[in-house]
């Protein structure tokens, strides 16, 4: 029996990156796979992947800072495969490099309203959906950029720190109802996200390696 069997998993931004290595995972490990991305190709071909390895998977378009989305997108999992038990916790974006003292109104709406506000409104509906099935489990994606500071990355730092607070009191809140809410906190993975910093920094991925004490970065099927 796979680790996952039979249980009921959604993942945001599951369709390139760490989100899709981990919605494959998850199909590949027994679980009934939702996932929500502003991308629809890409979601849909994670779902087409799924099922040709025989896997189930289900895809909807869904804007994580959009309430109503996030709401739909729950409901997706509950009225098509009973319950929510899992839920990834992934849709991110990195936005604009460059100093403090640079960076605009724009940016800073735009990277906490999808890493933060985007990450409460998925953890609000998934909890309300756990809560009624008495258990779950939520692992919501920061960063190392949640526990330091980078310069140049600033405001998406300061995001990936508030996904530790509404991860840590999210926690307290709901462990007694038997809800677990936890955080990984990956360096940096090969991704898109993590080849369009290199590309605006004018260096490859690779020359990231030089953060790492393991002496190279990670991939996406690590973090998953
Ligand atoms: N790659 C890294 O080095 C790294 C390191 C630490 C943390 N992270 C975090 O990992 C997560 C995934 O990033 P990735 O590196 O796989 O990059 P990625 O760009 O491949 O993945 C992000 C995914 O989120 C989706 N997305 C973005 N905004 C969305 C929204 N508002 N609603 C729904 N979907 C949305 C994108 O379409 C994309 O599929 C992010 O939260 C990122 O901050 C990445």
């Amino acid at each position: 029996m796979a680790d996952f069997d039979g249980q009921v998993a959604l993942v945001t931004g599951g369709g390139t990156g760490i989100g899709r290595a981990t919605a494959l995972a998850f199909a590949r490990d027994g679980a009934k796979v939702v996932i929500g991305n502003r991308n629809s190709e890409a979601g849909e071909s994670v779902v087409n992947v799924t099922k040709e390895s025989g896997g189930e998977a289900s895809f909807l378009r869904a804007d994580v800072a959009v309430e109503n989305d996030f709401k739909v997108l729950v409901d997706l999992a509950v009225s098509k495969y009973g319950r929510l038990d899992a839920a990834f916790n992934n849709a991110g974006i990195g936005g604009l490099s460059g100093p403090l003292a640079e960076q605009t109104n724009e940016n800073y709406d735009e990277v906490m309203g999808t890493n933060v506000k985007g990450l409460w409104l998925s953890m609000k509906y998934e909890i309300q959906a756990m809560l009624k099935a008495g258990a779950g489990a939520i692992v919501n994606n920061s960063s190392v950029g949640g526990l330091l500071g980078f310069a140049g990355v600033g405001i998406y730092s300061a995001s990936k720190h508030a996904v530790m607070g509404l991860t840590k009191s999210g926690a307290l809140e709901y462990s007694a109802h038997g809800i677990r809410i936890n955080a990984v906190n990956p360096a940096v993975i090969r991704t898109p996200m993590a080849e369009g910093l290199a590309r605006t920094r004018k260096v490859e991925t690779d020359d990231f390696a030089s953060f790492h004490s393991i002496g190279r970065i990670g991939e996406p099927e690590e973090v998953a």
